[in-house]
């Protein structure tokens, strides 16, 4: 299959290209950092890379947390209106398959219980509580103390900041894309991803290139809450092999399908500092009590729909997987 890859020089396009190619496919890069630069909100750069291509894996974005509201405008600009570009484009070229980058930040907090009243959702944190050093969310009925759960893809969508209602809009407009034009749409929901080319040194990283910068400068990695928040780092390989998998079975035309993409195995952002600190020779992690708005406490989603329907598994174990990440340049 001829597929372009948006995003295809960031960090987890290029191994989407690698995983194409070894897999015998025939993947075309397009991105705003490639030589020669294509935008996909621009119309005609788009449509001209669409010649000859059976189906799209959309990376392109803009990722993260950002540095407060005053990026609100370029997030929407990129994400959305670059996926309305794209999809538009797709419908007049007659390309009807579409893997999208998606991201468990659609979820919000997601799934807790509470031993008196069940299933709950709770809202977004308060300052004050997270001030105190109260970092753990609590039932919005009684205030008891919650365990998360498992999210599955039917869970309610609640982002909770700019960059997750972009990445909740782009579902909805490939969803509205596949019922236009009998299309088959695949969003694959990534978790924490990390390993080799994970952008460092951006307001925009993630947290394990953070720590991983810092450990470079000598410095300890500074965990913010209390450590004890749960995440699911996930190695950007099997990501890649996900999409691979994802173009290999298709989908139900007419429709978008969502899977959660996460390795399965969560753990607290405390032991992956920790993990990296140890591969690295130190110095060890401190706790700051430091938060960000817009954080989730926890994120532990059901990865298992991905591993029954694409045949899909994870191959790289969270301690390997930090050793490597920790030694990578
Ligand atoms: N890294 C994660 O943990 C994570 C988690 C969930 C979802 N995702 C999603 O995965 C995708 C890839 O993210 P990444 O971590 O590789 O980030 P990245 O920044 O390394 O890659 C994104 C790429 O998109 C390109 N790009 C941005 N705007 C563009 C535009 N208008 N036109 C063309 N190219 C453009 C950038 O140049 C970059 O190369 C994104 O859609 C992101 O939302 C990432
Ligand atoms: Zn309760």
């Amino acid at each position: 299959m001829r597929v372009l890859v948006t995003g295809g020089a960031g960090f987890i396009g290029s191994h989407v290209v690698e995983a194409l190619t070894a897999s015998g496919h025939e993947p075309v890069v397009f991105d705003v950092r490639a030589d020669p630069a294509a935008d996909v909100r621009d119309p005609e750069a788009v449509a001209r890379a669409l010649a000859g291509v059976d189906a799209v894996c959309h990376q392109a974005a803009m990722v993260g947390l950002g540095t407060g509201f005053g990026d609100a405008a370029e997030y929407v600009s990129r994400n959305d209106l670059g996926t309305a570009v794209l999809l538009a484009a797709m419908a007049g070229a007659g390309v009807r398959h579409l893997v999208l980058a998606g991201s468990m930040v659609v979820y919000g907090e997601g799934r807790y219980a509470c031993p008196r009243d069940g299933v709950v959702r709770p809202g977004p944190r308060a300052v004050a509580d997270l001030e105190a050093g109260r970092f753990e969310p609590r039932c919005p009925v009684c205030g008891a103390e919650l365990a998360p759960g498992l999210v599955g893809e039917d869970a309610p969508a609640d982002p909770r900041n700019v960059y997750a209602t972009t990445k909740l809009a782009q579902e909805h407009l490939a969803a509205a894309w596949a019922r236009s034009t009998g299309g088959s749409a695949v969003s694959l929901r990534y978790h924490n991803v990390y390993g080799p080319r994970m952008p460092r040194d951006t307001p925009y990283a993630g947290v394990a290139s953070f720590f991983r910068s810092a450990l470079a400068r000598g410095e300890a990695p500074r965990v913010f809450e209390d450590g004890r928040q749960r995440r699911d780092f996930v190695h950007v390989r099997d990501v890649a092999a996900a999409n691979v998998a994802a173009l290999r079975a298709g989908s139900a035309p007419g429709a978008l399908t969502a899977y959660n993409t996460g390795s399965g195995e969560p753990h607290t952002v405390g032991e992956m500092a920790r993990a990296l600190a140890d591969a690295h020779g130190g110095p060890a992690p401190v706790v700051t009590a430091e938060y960000r708005l817009g954080d989730v406490r926890h994120i532990t989603a059901d990865s298992s729909r991905l591993r029954a329907e694409l045949g899909w598994k994870p191959e790289v174990g969270f301690a390997e997987g930090m050793r490597e990440f920790a030694a990578c340049r």
